[in-house]
């Protein structure tokens, strides 16, 4: 019996478990994340990444922080789950930060959280865990994938990616896109209890970051310690002024060791 014929009688043997008229049956053209019931998990062994074990306390610490930060913020009169990460400039820690705090949400709620690449300039959450996906957000934009078949269980967690699938020459328009629009939806309504965290390119050079922010929930800025000046910055958080934006992540930041506590 094939993966998928596995996944499909599980599905069944579910849906008829649980009898309450919810379907969670694999939606082979759709977006049902149940689909990686049967599908192996990644092993990913990434020393920059929380899942590893070898970040220092003070880092856990602060992702924590984060983590907690941002379940505060998308509580409100409905859930805000969907949240964009961006910054003004390249390496400036967007994908790190989005994949941190993906897996501290999965680890803290053993709830699914679903990060998307939707860097289709210079897409790397796949780098960081060390994988090669042929399919991912732009086939499924295309019409060319199902967002189930393109989504990847990561074995951190509860931490499900959808890789970017490679770049396109045209990101803002294929981000803008009427079909963009409702993967978000999609992803959003069916699972309301969860995150989605989308990773971007940067947003001072680029207008895909300031069209995401159009159609998530809310903007997590990072700015790296010494990388972009006042100006720059200034310049770069004012497209996203009415955007939902809940914060900023001061990235790789000097903190004196008076701000420490003793045991960091
Ligand atoms: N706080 C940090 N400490 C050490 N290295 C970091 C930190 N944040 C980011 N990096 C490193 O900087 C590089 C760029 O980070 P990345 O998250 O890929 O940036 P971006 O997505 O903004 O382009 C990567 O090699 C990453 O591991
Ligand atoms: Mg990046």
């Amino acid at each position: 019996m094939s993966r998928i014929e596995k996944a499909l009688e599980r599905a069944a043997q579910l849906k008829m478990v649980e009898g309450s008229g919810k379907s969670v049956l694999p939606d082979v053209t759709g977006t049902g994340l149940e689909c990686l019931l049967e599908v192996e998990p990644l092993e990913v062994n990434n020393p920059m990444l929380l899942s590893s074990g070898e970040t220092s306390a003070a880092v856990n610490e602060e992702y924590n922080r984060l983590r907690s930060l941002i379940v505060k913020l998308s509580k409100g009169d409905a859930f805000r789950n969907a949240l964009l990460v961006t910054s003004t400039v390249s390496d400036e820690g967007k994908t790190l930060t989005a994949l941190n705090l993906s897996i501290a949400l999965a680890r803290e709620y053993d709830h699914t959280v679903l990060l998307v690449d939707s860097d289709l300039r210079r897409p790397s959450v796949h780098r960081y865990l060390g994988i090669q996906p042929e399919v991912g957000l732009i086939q499924c934009l295309r019409g060319e994938a199902s967002l189930s078949s393109a989504l990847i269980k990561t074995g951190i967690g509860k931490l499900v990616v959808l890789p970017a699938g490679g770049t396109v020459n045209d990101p803002v328009d294929i981000l803008s896109s009427n079909r963009m629009k409702e993967i978000v939806h999609e992803l959003k309504n069916r699972y309301p209890d969860r995150f989605v965290i989308f990773d971007s390119p940067p947003a001072l050079s680029f207008a895909d970051a300031q069209v995401l922010a159009n159609i998530v929930d809310g903007t997590i800025f990072v700015v790296r310690e010494g990388v972009v000046n006042g100006k720059q910055l200034q310049k770069t958080l004012d497209y996203f002024n009415n955007n939902n934006l809940l914060g900023v992540v001061f990235n790789d930041a000097d903190i004196p060791a008076s701000e420490m506590y003793s045991y960091y």
